[in-house]
Order: C-alpha cells, then sequence, then structure tokens
C-alpha cells in the first residue's frame, strides 16, 4: 500500500466528492482520508502524515477559514479549496499565501488530480532545493574549518506517521506494523509507558483499509464495569439509574472502522468475558436491551503491563489474550534505542520551537550525550517533557544545551560501553601513548559500530561532528580499518 501521498479531503461529502475520492485513489494512487467536519480533519492531521488538504467553502462548510488556520499549525501542508460555482467569496479575499490553489465545482475529478500532482511536485522541488543549499553550506563551512568535506548531515529520521525513528529496533517494529495495518486482526500493542504505543495505534489504523472509518479510543483503566459497558455496548433508556436515553455505545459508532482500547490490562473478570464475545462474535447487545445487533470493527489493544505474565498469574483469560494478539507489537523503551535519542531530541527541539515561535538551532553534542547516557523511565514522554521545558528556557536563536536540563539528567553517569577498554590500555610506553591507544579503539569501536555514520557516532562519544573528524584525520582512522 505504498501510496504517492495522501490527501486529506475536508467536505460535507456527496456524489462530486465520493467520485473524486475514488478517481484520487483508484487512478492517481493517493491515500484519501475523508473528514467530514473541521474536527474529524484535525483527529487526521495529528495522526497521519497529510500531504495536502482539499477543503470545501460554501454554504457546507468554511473552508477558507479552516486552510488559513492550518496555515499556522500545519505550514508543511498543500492547501487547495473548492468554492461553490456561485459564491459571494471574492478572488481578492484569497490570500495567495493561504491557498495554494483553488478548483470550482461542480469538480472535475481529474483536474483536481493534475492540482495534487503538481503540488507535490512542487513542494518536492522545494524540499530538494533547500536540503541542497544546506549541504553546499556545509560544505562550505567545514572546508573553511578543516580543509575536507566527508561529514555527512544529520542521520535521515523515517516516519511512520507520527512516529519518529532511526534505530533498526523501530525500523523492524513499524514494517510490522504496516504489514499488520493491512490485516484485518486484532493487534495487541505493549511497552512501558510513554513509549509511543498509542502513536502507534493510530498510525496502524489511517494505514488500514478501514482508514475512512472512524477511530475511537477507549481508556479502559479505572472505570467501573457499568460505565464500561454502556460506554463500548451502549444502553437503553432506563438500563441503570442515570440512563436517561438510549445510548449508541463505541463498538457501534465506530462500525466499519476502528476501536482502540487502551490499558487492556485492567479490565475485570466479568468485562473479559464481554470482550471475548464481541471478538468471537462481532455481536454487540446494549445494557438493558434483549436484541443483539452486529458490528464490524478491528481491535487495537494497549498494555504497559505484559499482559502474558498477567495470564500466568490468573489475572487476565489466556482465550482473550490469544484472541486479542492477532499481531503482538512490542514497543521498546528508549534506553535500549539510544540512536532514536538525538532525532526525537531534534524533531521535539523544532515542534516545541515552534509552537512558541521560538528558533532552536539544535541541540550541543554535550546535551546529547547526557540524554543518551539517561535511562529514561518515562521514555519518549519524559523526552519530549523535558525538552518542552528546555525549549522554553532557551533564548531565540540559541542551541539547548546542558544550562537549562534537569538534575536527575545532568546526573546520569556516562553510559559505559563494554569491551572496549579491556586489554588495550596496556599499549604504549608513556601515559600519553596508552591514553591515545585507548581513545583510538574507542574511535574505531563505535565508528564501527554505526557502519560509519559520522553524526551517530559523534552523538553517542559526545563529540560534536567537526570534533569526531579532526580525530579520524589525527589518528589517520578510515573506512578500510
Ligand atoms: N517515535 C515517536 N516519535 C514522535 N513522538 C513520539 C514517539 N514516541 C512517542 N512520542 C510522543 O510521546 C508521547 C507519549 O506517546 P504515547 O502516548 O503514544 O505513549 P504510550 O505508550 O501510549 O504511553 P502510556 O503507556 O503512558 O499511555 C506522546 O506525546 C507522543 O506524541
Ligand atoms: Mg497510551
Amino acid at each position: 500500500m505504498e501510496t504517492l501521498g495522501t490527501v486529506l479531503i475536508v467536505a460535507r461529502g456527496g456524489p462530486q466528492w465520493t467520485a473524486t475520492a475514488d478517481v484520487l485513489s483508484d487512478e492517481y494512487d493517493y491515500r484519501v482520508l475523508t473528514a467530514r467536519s473541521a474536527e474529524d480533519a484535525a483527529g487526521a492531521l495529528s495522526d497521519a502524515n497529510v500531504d495536502i488538504v482539499l477543503a470545501e467553502h460554501g454554504p457546507n462548510g468554511d473552508g477558507l477559514e479552516f486552510l488559513t488556520n492550518l496555515r499556522v499549525s500545519h505550514p508543511e501542508v498543500i492547501r487547495v479549496l473548492a468554492l461553490e460555482a456561485r459564491t459571494d467569496l471574492t478572488q481578492a479575499e484569497i490570500s495567495p499565501a493561504a491557498i495554494y490553489q483553488f478548483v470550482r465545482k461542480p469538480l472535475d475529478a481529474r483536474q483536481i488530480g493534475l492540482v495534487v500532482e503538481r503540488g507535490l511536485e512542487s513542494r518536492e522541488l522545494a524540499r530538494r532545493h533547500r536540503m541542497l543549499s544546506r549541504e553546499f553550506k556545509f560544505a562550505a563551512d567545514s572546508i573553511k574549518i578543516h580543509g575536507r568535506h566527508s561529514l555527512p548531515l544529520h542521520a535521515e529520521s523515517q516516519h511512520f506517521e507520527k512516529l519518529v525513528y532511526v534505530s533498526e529496533k523501530l525500523s523492524e517494529l513499524c514494517d510490522l506494523a504496516r504489514k499488520a495495518a493491512r490485516t484485518e486482526l486484532p493487534i495487541l500493542i505493549q511497552g512501558e509507558t510513554g513509549t509511543g504505543k498509542e502513536l502507534l495505534a493510530r498510525a496502524i489504523h489511517y494505514n488500514s483499509v478501514r482508514r475512512t472509518s472512524p477511530l475511537m479510543v477507549q481508556n479502559c483503566g479505572g472505570m467501573s464495569d457499568e460505565l464500561l459497558q454502556s460506554e463500548l455496548f451502549g444502553h437503553k433508556r432506563g438500563a441503570f439509574t442515570g440512563a436517561i436515553s438510549d445510548r449508541l455505545g463505541l463498538f457501534r459508532a465506530a462500525d466499519g472502522g476502528t476501536v482502540f482500547l487502551d490499558e487492556i490490562s485492567e479490565v475485570s473478570p466479568s468485562f473479559q468475558v464481554s470482550l471475548l464475545r464481541f471478538l468471537q462474535e462481532g455481536e454487540v447487545k446494549p445494557v438493558g436491551s434483549d436484541k443483539t445487533q452486529t458490528s464490524s470493527v478491528r481491535i487495537i489493544a494497549a498494555s504497559n503491563r505484559p499482559l502474558r505474565a498477567l495470564v500466568a498469574a490468573g489475572k487476565f483469560r489466556q482465550d482473550l489474550y490469544f484472541r486479542l494478539k492477532g499481531f503482538e507489537l512490542e514497543v521498546p523503551p528508549l534506553r535500549d534505542r539510544p540512536d532514536d535519542i538525538p532525532v526525537l531530541a531534534e524533531f521535539f527541539a523544532a515542534k516545541h520551537g515552534n509552537t512558541i515561535g521560538r528558533r532552536i538551532l539544535g541541540i550541543s553534542a554535550g546535551a546529547l550525550e547526557k540524554f543518551i547516557s539517561f535511562d529514561f523511565p518515562g521514555n519518549v514522554r519524559e523526552l519530549e517533557n523535558e525538552i518542552r521545558r528546555m525549549v522554553a528556557l532557551a533564548e531565540d536563536g540559541e542551541y539547548l544545551t546542558t544550562k537549562n536540563m534537569s538534575l536527575s539528567i545532568l546526573a546520569a553517569p556516562p553510559r559505559r560501553r563494554t569491551g572496549v577498554a579491556k586489554g588495550f590500555a596496556s599499549e604504549g610506553a608513556t601515559l600519553k601513548d596508552k591514553v591515545e591507544n585507548l581513545e583510538k579503539r574507542v574511535l574505531e569501536e563505535v565508528l564501527a559500530h554505526h557502519r560509519w555514520n559520522q553524526s551517530r557516532a559523534a552523538n553517542e562519544l559526545g563529540l560534536s561532528r567537526v570534533g569526531l573528524a579532526n580525530k579520524i584525520k589525527r589518528y589517520r582512522l578510515d573506512e578500510s580499518h
């Protein structure tokens, strides 16, 4: 399901839009998401990587206002406005900065296909231009500093919708998640708190065939059975005190879509039975009703307590566990994938800098070294909170440094590498020789570990890229070693 780009249509619907959506996905191979309200659209924008938004303006919706706001919140998204044939909006009122292009109704699906194609092309060109000028500037700087250009820019980060990563562990996980998304099987996502389970669940929904139907989220922690039962299965009026009208329930409301059950480990034994029945039969019986109805939803469940252990301890039904884990995805803790720390840190610095309108140049090597040494019990959430705080304390146009770092992170002892120092420290006659030999070995090992990706090696060593390049030159290390 590799697509050329993602188009989000924000419109009330109707045959013209259905036809347009079909042409964009079938003939042009775009992934098409649809939203009937600004609220739905905000959900899709926050969960999926959207390239282009097509919004309707007319009696049915205020597309112009929506796109104008989008320009601030998601400046990278291409904005196309669809106008009623007769509209009181004059061309002069449509700011060219807010809108890339406008089209008129009746919609011509193929014309829209071309507008989308052209929009994506011009954005790609702008992106390449930006990268090239960065590279030229960088090459010029590094020639000025040490007479040669050998350092790559930052490791390109990868994305699975809103998940950012470079580590092999997360690449493998996201590859598996992409495959799992295309099936109809339930998915169980496990991992410590703050590792990105919910972000992964949302990414999966938007990569499944159910993406044009709703994604609904239910947190199962800290809820009474009665409440959870009626939230998910619905209830009849008068079924219990306080049930003043019929309630549809999430499973019916999400028919055709996905239900994300968070903190699944927390549900009671009797609720586990109801859930198992729903997974087996797809039947929903609202509380207080004797009629069953059917609903087709895909379940994604998450837990930060390992279900297998709860099953072994007799606290979770084994049959339900087996049902839930059509696919079992384990999100590793951040400390087990330190490669992700630099890209995440840069990503959050840019994101939160943007939000408060502060220009952050990057993160100092010293600060990165501290982050890499810290074991982040709160995982990515904790890293993000720390960076948000550091951005708030930084001045405009600064790097984030250890100056504004929390004491707990500053106090982390340096990460130990096993196997490096053993046996080499005795090489050489003087202390200086011994130290230099050791330094050379450490550099070699870390470079080899990162397959000569100098940015990552520099990050791990707490050196700047230039500092590392100087050492490589000094010790005459090169890739053939
Ligand atoms: N790989 C990632 N890229 C970008 N942001 C991430 C990544 N992983 C996590 N985050 C961010 O970290 C925060 C926590 O993620 P999320 O809520 O998905 O974690 P969780 O595993 O569901 O946590 P909990 O178990 O506490 O519910 C969110 O703000 C999320 O956006
Ligand atoms: Mg969560």
